[in-house]
């Protein structure tokens, strides 16, 4: 028999199976939250204070005003996966404004609601980290940055990704590029994208409405250690064709090759020398760092 797992409400560790969310939940009503994916690995939650300061920051933008703070936060989200034995796998953070019937959020009862899960998650089989993903270039755009901007990692929004991912899906590909409004290139449905060409690295800047992804800045920093140069300039899906190699990143996908858009190979349509470089030095990465779950 398996072992009882608990998710975690406002601080509340409660049997995963009589964990739910009230009916007038304003996230429930009309996707007015936030949430964070995370992952733990080997004992370990891989950057767990980043993904605690980019909810705060989302719900600043929101004006979102939870009852605790971000070390509180912190514990109860390293609470709930000692509490499942959660030595390697995801965790989701979710954050809404509260409850109460209507729009008006002066109307909400009580401060926002947090909730804390944990599931094992693998986005892609094994075999797409060696051959790398087919993407395609999605008709859904993202949102404008001076509608919702996509750095407010808030759940409503995702009905955006959701429908791209489903167009993805309909062209059977792995992921689905996304445009900005102007056409430029900004993202997958849940990853940031980097190109590589002539031994630099380039990925489009998060101002152009993008989500400043957390493995984005952590892939960053990993190819700034190995000497290799890093922009964030506009870049168009002309770039894309012409690229060395591309890969995209996300917490749930990793870093993961891509090989293919829109019928064009990236260069010899295999993952390349730098592409599987920054992937060793990843896996290594979250292998040895990160806040201790017991
Ligand atoms: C739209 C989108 N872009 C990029 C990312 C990657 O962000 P991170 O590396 O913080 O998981 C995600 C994942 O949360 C996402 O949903």
């Amino acid at each position: 028999m398996s072992e009882p797992q608990f998710a975690c409400i406002n601080g509340e560790l409660i049997p995963k199976e009589k964990a739910f969310v009230p009916l007038y939940d304003h996230g429930m009503l009309y996707g007015d939250g936030l949430f964070e994916g995370i992952r733990v690995y080997n004992n370990r939650v891989f950057k767990l204070d980043e993904h605690v300061a980019r909810l705060y920051f989302s719900a600043k933008a929101l004006n979102i005003e939870l009852a605790i703070d971000k070390t509180a936060m912190i514990a109860d989200i390293v609470k709930t996966a000692k509490a499942n034995g959660h030595v390697n796998g995801y965790i989701r953070v979710t954050v809404t404004r509260g409850e109460g019937l209507g729009l008006d959020p002066k109307h909400l009862k009580g401060k926002a609601n947090v909730y804390i899960s944990c599931e094992q998650l693998a986005l892609y089989p094994k075999e797409m980290y060696e051959n790398g993903l087919i993407v395609v270039t999605v008709s859904t755009r993202l949102p404008s940055p001076d509608v919702i901007d996509p750095r407010v990692k808030c759940t409503g929004k995702y009905i955006n990704n959701i429908m791209a991912k489903a167009e993805a899906n309909r062209y059977g590909a792995g992921e689905g590029l996304m445009l900005t409004r102007e056409g430029y290139v900004g993202e997958a449905t849940g990853d940031n994208i980097f190109l590589i060409k002539n031994g630099a690295i380039t990925t489009p800047p998060a101002s152009i409405g993008i989500l400043q992804g957390i493995t984005r800045d952590t892939v960053i920093d990993l190819a700034r250690g190995f000497g290799i140069a890093v922009s964030e300039p506009i870049i168009t899906q002309y770039d894309v064709y012409n690229a060395d190699e591309v890969f995209l990143t996300g917490t749930a996908a990793e870093v993961i090759p891509a090989v293919h858009f829109d019928g064009r190979d990236i260069g010899d349509g295999k993952p390349g020398p730098i592409t599987r470089k920054l992937i060793a030095a990843y896996r290594d990465l979250t292998q040895s760092t990160g806040t201790p779950v017991a």
